[in-house]
């Protein structure tokens, strides 16, 4: 079992706090995506993970056993970074094996090890060239295969693919899924790129400014995300905001926005007057001639199948992803219709959803 569980984790850097009491658990053979802006935290998570940097407090757990004084030597741990150092005066071979030759464990082992990886890698074909010639995602390769081959209880990768240019990224993205689902370590996988995250993870945690957002599958968080900062930062275009002020009690299904009275889920418990945000994702709009929610249509971008439309109203500008079919004219008056059971609504002093009764408690924290 390599369950990897981190508990209250703390570390500060004389007194600024990079990482503010994290709790995550990554199950067993999952793949864990830490996800966040640059600065959040991600690096120091991983690398207290790893061992290379003590908390300031807090636990780390690996198959149930507490690690977080242990040293790096002693968890079960291969790390992948970003900047993969190879050893340039080696073959590809000769780098791979490079830590078990270090372990001292015998030849026969070390090639059995080294032809497997290489068959799951497929870099077969490479294993007796010179590194240094090798393209972007060939070096990453044998990055990875020097970390297979120690057949690790997990993987922690940083950025592995920061290096890389977008269509590349993209291919390895679905090579290191693959990969995962052969050979089901546990992995946790940091990442900024939130198309990264959701394309890969099985679980998601998004961090901003050393805390821990939100946790949880990346569908759970696309749809119910629990603060204004997640549901900004998942999804392109972001989901729209809506600012109002109003009182909207407990079972009520409607909020009144300006003089339009818009359908949302129903509430599990009154919401005092206060500054709030309902938010919907681009795809819940749709246009509608007699919805009272009106604005004019700004312009619109076709993507192919489908066209992000920006409409002008009275709560700023909002967008919606339509089927490209519709035709919209810049300037034309529209009417907008949400799928009312699919909105979020925020407090927006805190940024934290509020509750309702369609979604469970726990996801909204
Ligand atoms: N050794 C260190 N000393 C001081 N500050 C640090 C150190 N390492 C990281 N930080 C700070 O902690 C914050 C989080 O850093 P990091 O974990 O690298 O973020 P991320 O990987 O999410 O970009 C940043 O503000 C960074 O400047
Ligand atoms: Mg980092």
């Amino acid at each position: 079992m390599a369950e990897i569980r981190v508990e209250q984790l703390h570390k500060s850097f004389g007194d600024f706090a990079a990482v503010k009491d994290s709790n995550f658990v990554v199950e067993s053979g999952d793949f864990f995506v830490l996800l966040g802006p640059s600065g959040c935290g991600k690096t120091t998570t991983l690398r207290m993970i790893a061992g290379l940097e003590l908390p300031t407090s807090g636990r780390i757990l690996l198959g149930g056993n507490d690690v977080t004084f242990k040293r790096a030597a002693e968890r079960d741990i291969a790390f992948v970074f970003q900047l993969f150092a190879l050893y340039p005066h080696m073959n590809v071979r000769k780098n791979i094996a490079f830590s078990l030759k270090c372990q001292g464990m015998p030849q026969k082992e070390i090639n059995r090890r080294v032809e497997e990886a290489a068959r799951i890698l497929r870099i077969e074909h490479i294993l007796d060239k010179s590194v240094t010639g090798l393209s972007g995602g060939d070096r990453q390769r044998v990055a990875l295969g020097r970390a297979i081959v120690r057949e690790p209880m997990c993987f922690l990768m940083d950025e592995p693919l920061g290096a890389l240019d977008s269509e590349f990224r993209h291919l390895m993205c679905s090579e290191l899924r693959g990969l995962h689902d052969r050979l089901k370590a546990t992995t946790v996988y940091v990442t900024h790129d939130q198309l990264e995250a959701m394309s890969m993870a099985d679980k998601i945690a998004i961090m901003n400014r050393g805390e821990v957002e939100q946790f949880g599958p990346p569908q759970e968080i696309y749809a119910r995300p629990a603060s204004m900062f997640v549901a900004d930062f998942i999804g392109s275009p972001p989901m729209n905001f809506l600012h109002f002020h109003a009182g909207i009690p407990r079972g009520s299904g409607e909020a009144l926005l300006g003089d339009a009275v818009v359908e949302m889920p129903v509430l599990q418990e009154d919401v005092a007057p206060r500054d709030l945000a309902l938010g919907v994702r681009p795809e819940h709009i749709a246009f509608d001639d007699n919805s009272p929610l009106r604005g004019a249509v700004y312009g619109s971008e076709y993507l192919g199948t489908t066209q992000i439309v920006t409409v002008n109203t009275q709560f700023g500008q909002i967008k919606a992803r339509t089927k490209s079919t519709g035709e919209v004219r810049p300037g034309e008056n529209v009417g907008l219709r949400f799928a009312s059971s699919r909105l979020s609504l925020f407090d927006k002093q805190s940024g934290r959803a509020v509750r309702s009764a369609l979604f469970d408690g726990a996801a909204h924290g």
